[in-house]
């Protein structure tokens, strides 16, 4: 890497042969510096190679930013800490899709807005008919989120900034309900229509928890809880759904399938997959005797066992929303009663015993925030199939906001990786007859 220009810029040189390049730098606020290899391959006629991006950045964006060494992690430059602690989820949607926080007039104006986009089309509930009592919910949250592009065709056309920005609220809003009736399609209960009445974190527990046949508060202790989760969760950079909603959107696919896209990613162990399995691993551990078993397998190189809610790609630290969830599940636990729960002390010990394994520590492996959730959700009275779908409704402004990004920015094109190929070369076909 070198210094400057002719011009003075910032640029690395890359030598090959005789010949070398200036490959320009930008510098971003904080976080490392990026090389410019935007027109290497014209250049050079060389791609770069970088499976699993660890060392590229896909874009440039305005909207999260993690310091992985430090554990830190700022939702348009405001700590994840302070959000969790002092606003709602609302206030942060709208941070998070317009750059700041809202003034007391745009938040209740904001509020409205979504609030009265909560109910999705009524010929939705016939859809959710079709499918299986026991399908899984990212199942059905994946294909109900898609099919909303059937039922809102006047949102659709992203060339739009209205039509884009109805589209970013209809997702919001109906996130809660589409995920509500998908739990509740799975216990065959009937579904709850959104009260307008409610705030939104309320809301979508009186849609999962209510009965018609019966009156249900919803616990103020407990929707605030839920609410400082959905914050946590609702952006955390160019993770793999958010790089899939982009990756589908720069092909100009309408939002309501960006966002099925990214769901569909999300879904995945190594993903908000690991709430639901982390939850399963403390259960399949059952009691803090058996953790030296569980923590031997998971440094076995030939057993595929991984401690579920440990490590992850930036945070080579504490993730910071590990903090906030570890003690937001005590609020919970304290809250509902709970004093002994099996889980939550193999959850503890387990903790205990990875942040001083020397395998751990050398790896830098943290507990994340899918370690704590799943306790978390469990004792609100979530299945563990849920546990994804609850990331998912969060992650969803995170998801737009990134796709509105993209969209509005003018030097967008679709995203187009290439590849190292190391298949056969170009060969003549063999009719069957003369195959060996
Ligand atoms: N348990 C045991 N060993 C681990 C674990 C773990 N949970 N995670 C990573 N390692 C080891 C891994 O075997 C590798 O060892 P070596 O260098 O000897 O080959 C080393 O640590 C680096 O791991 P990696 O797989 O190269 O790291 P990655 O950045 O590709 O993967 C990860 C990150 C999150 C997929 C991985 O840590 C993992 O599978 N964790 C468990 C699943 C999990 O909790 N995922 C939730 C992530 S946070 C929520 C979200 O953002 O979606």
């Amino acid at each position: 890497m070198d210094a400057t220009t002719n011009t003075g810029a910032k640029a690395a040189k890359l030598s090959l042969g005789e010949k070398s390049w200036d490959l320009p730098i930008h510098e971003g606020t904080i976080g490392p510096d990026v090389v410019d290899i935007s027109k290497l391959y014209g250049q050079t006629g060389l791609f770069t190679y970088d499976p699993g991006f660890t060392s590229t950045a896909s874009c440039e964006s305005k909207i999260t930013y993690i310091d992985g060494d430090e554990g830190v992690l700022l939702y348009r430059g405001y700590p994840i800490e302070q959000l969790a602690e002092n606003g709602d989820f609302l206030e942060t949607c709208y941070l998070l899709l317009y750059g700041e926080l809202p003034t007391a007039a745009q938040k209740a104006e904001f509020d409205l807005s979504v609030t009265r986009h909560t109910m999705v089309h009524e010929q939705m509930t016939r859809f959710f008919q079709g499918f299986r009592r026991d399908a899984h919910p990212m199942a059905i949250m994946v294909a109900s989120v898609g099919a909303l592009s059937a039922f809102y065709h006047d949102s659709t056309d992203i060339s739009d900034p209205t039509q884009r920005l109805i589209a970013s609220i209809r997702m919001i809003a109906k996130m809660p309900t589409l995920a509500a009736m998908a739990y509740k399609y799975s216990i065959g209960q009937p579904f709850v229509y959104p009260k307008n009445e409610l705030d939104y974190t309320a809301n979508f527990l009186n849609m999962c928890f209510a009965v018609p046949c019966e009156d249900y508060k919803v616990n103020p202790i407990l929707a605030k809880a839920m609410d400082k989760i959905f914050i946590l969760h609702a952006d955390h950079e160019q993770n793999a759904s958010t790089s899939t909603v982009r990756l589908a959107g720069s092909s100009g696919a309408n939002p309501f399938a960006c966002i099925a896209a990214g769901i569909a990613c999300l879904w995945g162990p190594a993903h908000g997959g690991a709430n639901e399995a982390a939850l399963k691993m403390l259960t399949e551990i059952g009691h803090v005797d058996r953790i030296p078993e569980y923590i031997k397998r998971s440094k076995d190189k030939n057993d595929p066992f991984r401690l579920m809610g440990f490590g992850h790609r930036v945070y080579k630290n504490y993730d910071p929303r590990a903090k906030i969830m570890q003690q937001t599940c005590h609020e919970v636990l304290g809250e509902l009663g709970i004093k002994d729960d099996p889980l939550l002390d193999v959850a503890v010990e387990l903790e205990r015993i990875a942040l001083s394994d020397d395998y751990f520590i050398e790896k830098k492996l943290y507990p994340n925030i899918d370690f704590y959730s799943g306790i978390t959700l469990k004792a609100m009275g979530f299945p563990t199939t849920m546990f994804t779908v609850l990331f998912a409704l969060a992650r969803t402004v995170g998801w737009i906001g990134q796709w509105k990004e993209m969209i509005e920015d003018p030097g967008q094109r679709i995203g187009r990786p290439r590849q190292l190929y190391t298949g056969a070369a170009q060969r003549d076909y063999i009719a069957m007859s003369k195959r060996k």
